[in-house]
Formats: C-alpha cells, structure tokens, sequence
C-alpha cells in the first residue's frame, strides 16, 4: 500500500505564491480565499511528492500555473444577475444596437451573464456578435457544456426567465440543457484581463459596443482596478458602454477613467465613451 505524506506549507511560502498570482491574475487572496489556495498548495504538493522549492520551480509550467488559477478563482454567477442592468440593456441598448456590433462579457465565468446578453439579442433581432471570456478554462468548459443546475436561477433575474426557456428545456435531474446551436452562437475564448492573453483573438480597440465586466474588479487593488477599466473603455467605440458591478462602479471617481463619463438610468450606473483616443 502506497502512503501519501500530507505536506504543510510555510506562511512565508503561502505569501510568496500568493504575490506569483496577484502578478499573473490581479487576484489579491485574503482570509478564506486565501485558505483555498493554502489547501490547494498542500494537496497539490502532496500529490507531487514536491517540496515548496521544488513546487515553485514546477509553476513555470503554463498548465500547472493555469490549474492553479482555475482552482482558485471564485465563479460564483446566475442568469440575469443584477436584473435592473438587463433591463437597462433590454430598454436602452439592445434595441439601437447596429448588426455585427460587438457585446463582450469580459470574466463570464460559467456563461450565465453571456447567455442573458444572447437572449436579449435574439429578443431584439439585433445581430450582434457575443463574446465571452474568463481567465479559468474549466469555467469555460462548463460553459461549452450548456447545462446548469437550479442554482444558476435566482430570485434577482426572474423577470426574464421565460426568455431563457425559449433556449432550454428541463432534463430529468432538473437541470437545464441550452440548445446546442444557441451555445455555438456566442463566441467563447480564455483571456487575462491582468496580462491581456489568451486565445481570445484580439479585439481592436474603439470597436465593442458594449462591455460587461461585473464582479471581477472586486477581486483586485484599486490601482489593477482602474487599468483593466482603463484598458476596457479603449476597447468600447464612441457611445459604447462599460458596465460594472454596482458595487464596484461606486468605488471610481470620474478623473480616474479616460474618455468616458460616468452616467445614470434608473438607478444604473455605467460608464459611456465620450471618444474615440
Ligand atoms: C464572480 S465571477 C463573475 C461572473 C459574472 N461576470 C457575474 O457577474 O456574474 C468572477 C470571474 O472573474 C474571473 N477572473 C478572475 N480574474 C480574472 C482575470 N485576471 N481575467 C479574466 N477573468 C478573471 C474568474 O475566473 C471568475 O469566473
């Protein structure tokens, strides 16, 4: 019988690897977040037989950093989350989108948010190219996948349930199965907000109509904050718009982005490009 040794790890070595993935993703690990990556370390070198330098030479292994990132990222995402923002979109944006403009969810994670902006665009006949990107591969896998559990529906975003079902039906363990050509349509793709790499073919900038990137900034500092929305706005063509979590907007004074303006629509804050730089 073969006795796996249950490796523990340093503090000082948790903090070093911890800084490694700031640099790489953005991503600043605090209390739980951090014990995730403390387990997964002392799994991961157990399993390996590895010890800590050892471990940390084996990181520059691209797919060994990219499971690591996969395992530590927080996908927590459901169908029309923060509904007032579809509404914004449903009322306000979609309906003067122009054919082949392009609508990017920007940390998608299991596709939940990329699916409500496919709705709306075959709702609207608008056309639009959707593209979804997530550093985590495996979020993206899931996504491929098109099936979710009853989690993925929530109370916020009920009002647009039924536009879901026009692409779904139920399986015998109650979850819910995309139709596979609706899936195909969005385009999917991993891409680092932090290092601006992936596969996601490279988006001009001046050229996306409209951004989401909700719920991903909260897992950065402030300055990695206002660079990634800094980096998005030059991506958006004039007009365009950036949408955040509420939460997260609130935190960004106006002089801190360039060429674009924080603007309001019932109780909907977002930012919208003034011009083209
Ligand atoms: C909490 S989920 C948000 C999902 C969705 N946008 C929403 O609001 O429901 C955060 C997502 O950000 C992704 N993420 C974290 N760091 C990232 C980075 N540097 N580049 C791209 N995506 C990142 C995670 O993998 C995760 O899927």
């Amino acid at each position: 019988m073969e006795f796996v040794v249950y490796m523990q790890i340093d503090n000082s070595f948790l903090e070093k690897i911890a800084q490694r993935v700031k640099t790489i993703s953005g991503l600043c690990l605090f209390g739980a977040h951090k014990d995730i990556l403390r387990h997964y370390l002392e799994d991961r070198l157990s399993k390996m037989n590895m010890n800590e330098m050892e471990f940390w030479n084996f990181l520059d292994n691209e797919q060994e950093m990219r499971s690591l990132i996969n395992s530590i990222t927080i996908g927590e995402t459901y169908f029309f989350r923060e509904e007032k923002h579809f509404d914004f979109l449903d009322t306000k944006v979609f309906p003067k989108l122009k054919p082949n403009s392009l609508v990017w969810s920007a940390a998608c994670a299991t596709g939940e948010e990329a699916i409500s902006l496919a709705v709306l665009n075959c709702k609207h006949g608008s056309k639009a190219k959707i593209i979804a990107s997530d550093i985590n591969t495996n979020s993206l896998a899931k996504f491929e996948k098109g099936i979710y559990r009853p989690r993925s529906f929530r109370q916020d975003g009920i009002k647009f349930k039924k536009e879901l079902d026009n692409f779904s039906s139920i399986n015998h363990d109650s979850s819910t199965v995309f139709d596979k050509n609706f899936i195909s349509t969005i385009h999917k793709a991993d891409f680092n907000l932090i290092k601006r790499c992936g596969s996601l073919k490279n988006i001009t900038d001046g050229s996306v109509s409209v951004i989401l990137a909700r719920n991903v900034l909260i897992y950065f500092d402030h300055d990695t904050q206002r660079e990634v929305v800094n980096f998005l706005i030059k991506k958006l063509e004039a007009g365009g718009i950036l949408l955040l979590s509420t939460t997260e907007i609130s935190h960004f004074q106006d002089f801190e982005v360039q060429g674009a303006e924080k603007l309001n629509f019932n109780n909907v804050f977002y930012f919208q490009k003034t011009e083209v730089c």
